[in-house]
């Protein structure tokens, strides 16, 4: 056994718009909670992050279809994934959740840090706006086609067909998803982050650092978007739901839900410590620890792009160590989707299945969506219970138990 390490594991946290799906725990939380106890029991002090994501667009058009307030959501969805996830047996050090008070804190004072290093760069410009609805239009508030692989649902912060980051002004045909209509341009100042600037120290920690030992699907979309050229990336939005931007002329603004959300890492590691009795800052500062991120695919740039010139832009933290991100797992042949409800929801399971949580991790965890996407089907579920987890398995430790009572009165020898 190696000796003990210090290990940060995060696990992405989840958008409080809807309850967990197999998705989620094939691509997410079934690989990382397996790498924190494998890491646990070989000796190691582990902190095993997650929280809630409680910010950004998502939340608000769920909770305006619902006809209730982004807080009546994110408490009623808190509850839910942060419950089925202790049910299913997710073993989170720390499950937290970016309302809460330490985070809008370290969010905020991690702002104020990067302004007053004059790491932003402030700059009025025109965002696409809804006449109609009174509203600035960024993220997911307006779709359209992707510039760079034609895919007509973009978003404007990003295109999840083919990964690219996007600024909503880049989308092509853009539309409102909250009216429909086409916007027009609105002139509003916000604060940007000159990823430009970070690009030559990216280049070196990627592409020259240790990084091949990183999945070839991160390493190479990552390779690929610095390749490409970095761009400023505004921080900031005209939107009443998220943590307010804390300096003079942020009035009416919040912080951009992909600035907040990676601290929300930090916050709920300073929140674990508290209760512990711990000190949260080796885990996030001492060059020696090891900070390991479970993703999706779709979160690959802010975690290999974003975050880390947000740490490094702030100086004191810990760059991460790995970001092994999964492919995506379908279900019957076709997309999970949370708004077309096509998923096997974690609280149904759980409460179809009681008891066979082990049964559901093996079935995800042998068909896990490493490489490529991969399928789940119920049939296929059926055979690895029957087939698998029963006949070989099952018979595997009858035998044991049953020789290890005949010739060595049932004792191990
Ligand atoms: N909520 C995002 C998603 O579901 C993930 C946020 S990860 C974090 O895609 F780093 F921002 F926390
Ligand atoms: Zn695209």
């Amino acid at each position: 056994m190696s000796a003990s390490k210090r290990y940060t594991i995060t696990a992405a946290l989840p958008y409080t718009n809807g309850p967990i799906h197999i998705g989620h725990l094939a691509g997410v939380y079934v690989p990382a909670d397996i790498y924190a106890r494998y890491k646990r029991l070989t000796g190691n002090d582990v902190a095993f992050i997650c929280g809630s994501d409680e910010h950004g667009v998502p939340i608000t058009i769920k909770a305006k279809k619902e006809g209730v307030t982004p807080q009546d959501i994110v408490d009623k969805y808190h509850a839910i994934i942060k419950k089925s996830f202790e049910d299913f047996g997710i073993t989170f050090d720390n499950y937290s959740r970016t309302s809460a008070k330490t985070h809008h804190d370290t969010a905020s004072e991690f702002f104020m840090t990067l302004y007053n290093k004059h790491e932003f760069v402030e700059e009025v410009t025109e965002q696409l706006y809804d006449e109609e609805a009174n509203q600035f239009l960024a993220d997911r508030f307006v779709t359209g086609t992707c510039p760079k692989c034609g895919n007509e649902e973009a978003y404007g912060d990003q295109c999840e067909n083919c990964g690219t980051s996007l600024n909503a002004t880049d989308l092509i045909n853009p539309k409102s998803a909250i009216t429909g209509n086409v916007p027009t341009l609105k002139e509003t100042k916000h604060w940007f982050l000159p990823l430009n600037k970070h690009e030559a120290f990216l280049k070196e920690w990627i592409l020259k650092g240790h990084k091949k030992d990183w999945k070839p699907n991160v390493y190479g979309q990552v390779k690929s978007w610095i390749d490409d050229g970095l761009r400023p990336r505004a921080v900031t939005r005209d939107l009443d739901w998220g943590i307010p931007v804390p300096i003079p002329g942020g009035e009416g603004k919040v912080l951009y839900v992909w600035f907040d959300a990676p601290i929300g890492y930090i916050s709920a590691t300073k929140e674990w410590a508290a209760r512990e009795g711990k000190d949260w800052e080796p885990y996030w500062k001492d060059e020696h620890t090891k900070l390991v991120h479970f993703i999706g695919k779709d979160n690959i740039v802010f975690h290999c792009i974003i975050f880390p010139a947000m740490l490094k832009a702030e100086g004191s933290y810990i760059l991460p160590d790995n970001v092994p991100a999964n492919e995506f797992l379908n279900l019957e042949g076709n997309k999970l989707s949370t708004s077309k409800n096509w998923a096997v929801w974690l609280p149904d399971y759980l409460e179809d299945f009681p008891n066979e949580q082990d049964v559901l991790r093996y079935a995800l965890t042998a068909n896990a969506p490493e490489s490529k996407d991969n399928d789940f089907t119920w049939k296929d579920f059926q055979a690895r219970n029957n087939n698998e987890l029963v006949a070989i398995f099952g018979n595997f430790i009858n035998r044991v138990v049953v020789l290890t009572h005949k010739y060595y009165d049932g004792v191990v020898p």
